[in-house]
């Protein structure tokens, strides 16, 4: 039986006279001297329904119901009388006139109030997530991540890629995070890894002929979660065979541009694309916000020969960087708020932040505002304003360290005050960063790869061996607004050079261990191969315009990796611990103490 003929929230004048039959949820109940009106909720949006004293069966009904009880209802679809038309609500031209009224079920109080949630916190959200999820604001982001998601198939089926379902329980593929573990029960003290994401096996789906491969793919990774980051999030994951950087970079592109076109209507810009290196220069990050017009400008040459140490020291050196950032406006900016900026940049190990005000240019060094001034030349305060392009009413900061700290501390400030003196522009703002380093310094001094280890370097693998920390790689991210969309790379597809690489990460024996299949799989023909992948849930985020990726996860974990909702994770009985082969340590008892 079909309980309903239409969705609430689809109601308009053109159905005056229908009757029809509606099914939802109470939004609200008012009484107004004798007629009752229920705002009915459902997917769709949300339909008033007035009851008067004439019906009088269902008057009384709807007079007893109360917030989120379930109803069905059966009236008339009638024009709203004059001066009582809500412009603001879809529906808000007609209402209908309750005839019949059904209770499909009755609800408590909820603990929060569906159209007042903001007061509500995001923990009582979480617990209550199918409450939340009730809500249209959060309907609509998971009905956007529905379409977005289509509309990404549908452009990779036309492109002739093939999708492919990849193991959940595998082996470790490391992309940099730890791996959520699963003990096997048929294999004593063995364990599977869930996948961080696909990339061997896409991979290895090269190797096995499939040519172009898309998926849709469930990673889990478990590291610092953030306002971007989930233990178990979505990839779109692809890989294709006999292809280079450019093919996946435009096949890419052309997708976001289609899927945006599709679902939002908006015609994304140019990918500008940067160079790693560039990125890091201007920009102070591998992942800019180009809706930012704030740039960071080199200044080391200019201070090489000043008797400012703190400037003189990382001019002169190859690792060093000197480099100014102009806040258009910024001279208005208190000590209080400067003194604060000290401390953000302090986050980044920036060991201060000279800064100089611009209160009258023309008054030359009367006119300015500085701790530093006292130890620059004229000639060469004047030179740096000429180049950051200062004037009346700026302030422009400075850094001098290392490249990395400069560029990430103030990086991190060119982002902290686009926002504070709202300079953002609206809209999206995509861009590619390649010519990655293949590797970077861990604290402890040895080299990780910047991608994941099957990465191909832009060089041969005597030159990888040779020099590996000046080595490129064939890697390319893809961001959007400040945000690492997705990243990929050319990969190693000779056995040379991805044990050239294995043995650069110190891996040695282990890397046979490890990665003896792939090993294995490359002597038999792998082909030339390239791929990608993007994180769906930042992807829906950003176009959704929400805060956090959580926002567009139906049921996602708290930062602490935890369902508020189901209470997962949680402990399990003995009996399933003792078919797995496991012993819980004594909860307390140190490390090394207890049995082994
Ligand atoms: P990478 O590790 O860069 O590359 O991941 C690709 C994209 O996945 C998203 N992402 C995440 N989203 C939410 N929560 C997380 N914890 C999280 N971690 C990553 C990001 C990121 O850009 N196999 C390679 C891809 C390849 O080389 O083809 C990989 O996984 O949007
Ligand atoms: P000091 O000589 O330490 O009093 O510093 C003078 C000014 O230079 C202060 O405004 C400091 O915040 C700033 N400063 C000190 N070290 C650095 C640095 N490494 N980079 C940028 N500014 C700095």
């Amino acid at each position: 039986m079909v309980m309903r003929s239409h969705y609430c929230g689809q109601l308009r004048a053109a159905h005056e006279g229908e009757t029809v039959q509606l099914c939802g949820w109470v939004q609200r109940r008012r009484d107004h001297g004798g007629v009752i009106f229920l705002d009915l909720r459902d997917r769709a949006g949300i339909a008033q329904v007035v009851f008067d004293p004439d019906a009088k069966e269902s008057f009384e009904l709807a007079d007893r119901v109360r917030g989120e009880y379930v109803l069905k209802v059966t009236g008339r679809v009638r024009m709203r009388p004059e001066g009582t038309v809500n412009p603001d609500m879809d529906t808000g031209e007609v209402e209908v006139l309750g005839q019949e009224i059904e209770l499909l079920n009755a609800s408590e109080t909820p603990p929060f109030q569906l159209d007042a949630w903001s007061d509500a916190g995001e923990d009582v959200r979480l617990r209550f997530r199918y409450l939340d999820l009730r809500r249209p604001e959060m309907q609509a982001r998971l009905a956007l991540r529905a379409r977005t998601v289509s509309a990404i198939r549908r452009y990779y089926e036309a492109e002739g890629f093939i999708d492919v379902e990849t193991p959940v329980l595998t082996r470790a593929t490391p992309e940099g995070a730890r791996d959520y573990l699963v003990p096997s029960r048929t294999h004593p003290g063995s364990f599977f890894a869930l996948p961080q994401s696909p990339q061997l096996f896409k991979q290895l789906l090269m190797i096995g002929g499939l040519d172009r491969y898309y998926q849709i793919a469930r990673c889990f990774r478990d590291e610092d979660l953030r306002a971007d980051r989930q233990p178990e999030f979505t990839q779109l994951d692809v890989e294709l065979s006999f292809t280079d950087e450019d093919e996946v970079m435009a096949l890419t592109e052309a997708m976001l541009r289609q899927v945006f076109r599709e679902v939002l209507e908006v015609e994304l810009p140019e990918f500008p694309c940067l160079s790693w290196h560039e990125a890091m220069s201007r920009y102070g990050s591998d992942k800019p916000d180009l809706r930012n017009p704030l740039e960071l400008v080199d200044v080391g040459d200019l201070m090489a020969k000043v008797e400012f140490k703190v400037f003189a020291g990382p001019a002169a050196d190859p690792n060093g960087r000197v480099a100014a950032l102009r806040a258009p406006g910024g001279g208005a900016l208190s000590r209080k708020v400067i003194d604060d900026y000290t401390g953000f940049v302090a986050q980044y190990g920036a060991r201060g932040l000279a800064y100089i005000k611009v209160n009258d240019r023309a008054a030359g060094t009367e006119g300015l505002q500085s701790p530093i001034l006292k130890f620059l030349p004229e000639d060469v305060v004047s030179a740096v304003l000429d180049r950051v392009g200062a004037v009346d009413g700026d302030v422009v900061f400075f850094g001098a360290d290392s490249f990395q700290v400069v560029s990430e501390s103030l990086g991190a400030l060119r982002n902290k005050l686009a926002k504070d003196l709202g300079l953002v522009a609206e809209g999206f703002a995509p861009c590619w960063v390649t010519r990655f380093p293949m590797f970077e310094k861990s604290r402890e001094g040895n080299l990780t790869p910047i991608h994941h280890p099957f990465t191909a370097p832009a060089c041969t693998p005597e030159e990888l061996l040779a020099e590996p920390a000046k080595a490129l790689s064939r890697a390319y991210d893809v961001v959007l607004n400040g945000y690492e969309l997705g990243g990929g790379s050319i990969r190693i597809h000779r056995e040379e050079m991805q044990r050239a690489v294995f043995e650069i990460l110190n891996l040695g024996q282990e890397a046979d261990v490890r990665f003896g299949f792939l090993l294995d799989a490359l002597h038999y023909g792998c082909p030339p191969h390239g791929g990608i992948a993007l994180g769906i849930d930042r992807l829906v985020m950003l176009m959704a315009g929400a805060p956090a990726i959580r926002d567009v996860i139906a049921f996602p974990k708290t930062q602490t990796a935890s369902c508020l909702m189901t209470s997962a994770p949680s402990t399990v009985d003995a009996q399933q611990l003792r078919e797995l082969h496991i012993r819980l340590r004594e909860s307390g008892s140190k490390e090394g103490k207890d049995p082994a």
